[in-house]
């Protein structure tokens, strides 16, 4: 099956600082949150909430980043294309996008063999990234809200009122991991399953010859595997 070419343009460094931080902290939110949780052997307490207090500012601030930086920072726009473009487009509606929803689902379902070629992210993958940013938010919400330090401040208590307390709102905080854990392992999975030059490129910034595509989209030589 033809694959696009993997650049490094698509995935400035930068962004592949931005991704290994976001998967170090989510790791360690999610082994100290699990602990917290469910402390299935004892004698980690300290250390797990002192873990869980430190990654939480560290995954708001890298996603702050990321987004500031996604008006800043040029990447590629196209599939397998070295030219570049502010990287906040990827995010936007492009019209490399339009028209190719259903195209997408008969890929994943497996009724059509090869993705469709168009903008660098497809339309699910565009809308599951996206989704990644309010979710984390919402962790950060939820996690707040029973942080002893700031719970009692009004932005809080708001949420914590409309739930009915810390405790809904610790479930509602756990629950949210798990949305985090089934989307990781999907991710993982579709990033890897066309082979592992998405994967060599976001972790090791290593750069893959595929098949080259010209401006209007259209296969031009290059070898594909
Ligand atoms: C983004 C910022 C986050 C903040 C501010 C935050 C904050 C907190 C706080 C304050 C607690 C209670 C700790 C205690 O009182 O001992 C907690 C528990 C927990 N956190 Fe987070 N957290 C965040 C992100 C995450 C993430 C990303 C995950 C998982 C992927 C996670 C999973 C958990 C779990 C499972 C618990 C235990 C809940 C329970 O007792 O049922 N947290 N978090
Ligand atoms: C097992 C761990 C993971 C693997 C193997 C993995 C793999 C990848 C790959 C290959 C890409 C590039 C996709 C492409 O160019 O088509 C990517 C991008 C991305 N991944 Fe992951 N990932 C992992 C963990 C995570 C986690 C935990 C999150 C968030 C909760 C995440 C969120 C994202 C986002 C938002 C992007 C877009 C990157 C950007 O433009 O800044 N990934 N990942």
């Amino acid at each position: 099956m033809a694959h696009p070419a993997h650049y490094r343009e698509a995935h400035p460094l930068v962004f592949v600082i931005t991704h290994w931080i976001n998967l170090i902290s989510m790791v360690a939110l999610a082994c100290s949150g699990f602990y917290i949780h469910y402390p299935f052997f004892s004698g980690f307490m300290g250390v797990a909430r002192g873990m869980h207090f430190f990654f939480m500012y560290v995954l708001i601030i890298n996603l702050t980043l990321r987004i500031v930086l996604a008006f800043f920072v040029k990447s590629a726009t196209v599939l397998g294309s070295r030219e570049v473009d502010t990287d906040i487009k990827n995010w936007l509606p492009q019209k490399a996008n339009v028209h190719q929803f259903g195209a997408w689902i008969k890929y994943y379902t497996f009724f059509k063999k090869d993705h469709p070629l168009g903008a660098k992210y497809g339309v699910l993958q565009k809308g599951s990234y996206i989704l990644t940013v309010p979710l984390t938010f919402l962790m950060a919400y939820t996690g707040f809200c029973i942080y002893s330090p700031v719970m009692d401040w009004g932005f809080f208590q708001a949420g914590l009122n409309l739930v009915n307390g810390p405790m809904n709102m610790r479930i509602i905080h756990y629950f949210c991991m798990w949305v985090f854990i089934i989307f990781t392992a999907i991710h993982a999975y579709l990033a890897n399953v066309e082979g592992v030059a998405p994967s060599r490129l976001i972790f090791a910034w290593k750069e893959e010859e595929g098949l080259h595509f010209d401006a209007d989209g259209n296969p031009a030589g290059g070898k594909s595997h």
